[in-house]
């Protein structure tokens, strides 16, 4: 599949996570501490694909070398306030505010990785290369998944 797609269709799920967990209020405290949980099990998983796949390769490329190392940061202020997130109660009256900090920081990387981004790389790539960069993207991502469901059996 092409590399281009395959993130914007995780970023999709994203952000229809992301929707979800704004809709929440402070008596959902289960459903936000679960909601959180699989957002950052697939936040885990994109960010891993884009840094050590997509990411290196713009790095070899003058053109988008830049963006590349921008990006990075962005996956680690978003994994800052994650973590926050994660020592504050979902009944504290902080919680929605960090997570909006949070959510706001993620549709921008988003926004800038579709746009500049994706449209650099299209420039720097032919379809051959962003096909392959795909493909090794989605075996990285089902290996990923797959440990997480191993992981999971072993607490059973
Ligand atoms: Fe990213
Ligand atoms: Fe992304």
């Amino acid at each position: 599949m092409d590399a281009l797609k395959l993130l914007k269709q995780d970023h999709r799920v994203v952000k229809k996570m992301l929707a979800n967990l704004e809709d929440t209020t402070e008596r959902a405290v289960k459903t936000r501490s679960e909601g959180l949980a699989s957002l950052k099990q697939e936040l885990k998983v994109h960010e891993k694909i884009e840094e050590e796949i997509f990411y290196p390769a713009l790095k070899e490329h003058p053109k988008t070398k830049d963006i590349a190392l921008e990006a990075y940061e962005e996956h680690h202020v978003v994994d800052m306030v994650m973590r926050e997130i994660e020592t504050t109660a979902p009944y504290d009256e902080t919680w929605m505010a960090k997570f909006m900090v949070m959510k706001e920081n993620l549709e921008h990387h988003i926004d800038e990785e579709e746009g500049e981004m994706f449209t650099q790389a299209q420039q720097v790539f032919d379809d051959e290369e962003l096909k392959a960069l795909g493909q090794r993207m989605q075996d990285r991502k089902e290996e990923l998944n797959e440990s997480v469901v191993e992981r999971i059996r072993d607490l059973i």
